[in-house]
């Protein structure tokens, strides 16, 4: 038996073909992330982390904190506002945040192993025109974007940048903490998340300051 497609049944195939490859190679962030906590790898050094090693040892939110973290910046952010993350580890906050509101974000990350795992991510879910991936210190970065600055570090480690968190909310910025605020400032939000609620958020934004 002779099968005869016309050209125009060879370009929709081919077109069904292209959507599905892209529906298949771009995974959701909540398919892409659930798959990795399954993975024993996600955190390969994270057990061999000591006290003094950097600024927070490396650990990643969860899916449903990095949504609590994400509805409560909410309200402060826009297509046209910056989410940092201070010490982003794989980067999901920077991802789920861009993709959920269109912002940029930019994540700063110490460990190579999760910042290789953060940029294969960000080419995954096609955002590389919306997140940038810094290596190194997040010391050394300038936080000069107003938008939304989201930190969980240790707290020692947030006293060390302390003045460069208060110059950012002086600007305009908010600050949203995981776990550990800023000593002897009054936060403006607070909000729980996490299995049973056992996650603690502190938000801050310039009227703290007063
Ligand atoms: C507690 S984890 C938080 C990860 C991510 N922000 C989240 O909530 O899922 C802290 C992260 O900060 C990173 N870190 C520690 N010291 C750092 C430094 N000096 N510069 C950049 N990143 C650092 C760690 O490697 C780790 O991935």
């Amino acid at each position: 038996m002779q099968l005869e497609t016309s050209n125009n049944t060879w370009i929709i195939l081919y077109q069904v073909y292209c959507i599905q490859w892209q529906t298949s190679s771009r995974p959701s962030i909540a398919e892409m992330y659930l798959d990795e906590e399954e993975d024993a790898d996600v955190n390969p050094l994270g057990h061999f982390w000591i006290e003094g090693d950097s600024l927070a040892p490396p650990c990643q939110a969860e899916l449903d904190v990095v949504n609590g973290i994400l509805d409560l910046a909410e309200p402060y952010i826009t297509a046209e506002s910056t989410l940092y993350d201070l010490g982003c580890g794989d980067g999901r906050i920077c991802t789920e945040a861009s993709r959920r509101f269109k912002c940029k974000s930019i994540g700063c990350e110490i460990e190579p192993h999760l910042i290789e795992r953060f940029r294969n991510n960000v080419h995954r879910l096609d955002l590389a025109d919306k997140v940038k991936v810094v290596q190194g210190d997040l010391l050394e970065l300038e936080l000069d974007q107003i938008g939304v600055i989201v930190v969980y570090l240790l707290p020692e480690s947030v006293e060390m940048i302390r003045s460069k968190l208060i110059g950012a909310l002086e600007r305009g910025s908010v600050l949203i903490f995981n776990t550990w605020g800023l000593k002897g400032i009054q936060y403006k939000t607070k909000a729980t998340c996490g299995f049973a609620d056992n996650c603690n958020l502190f938000l801050y934004d310039a009227s703290c300051l007063i």
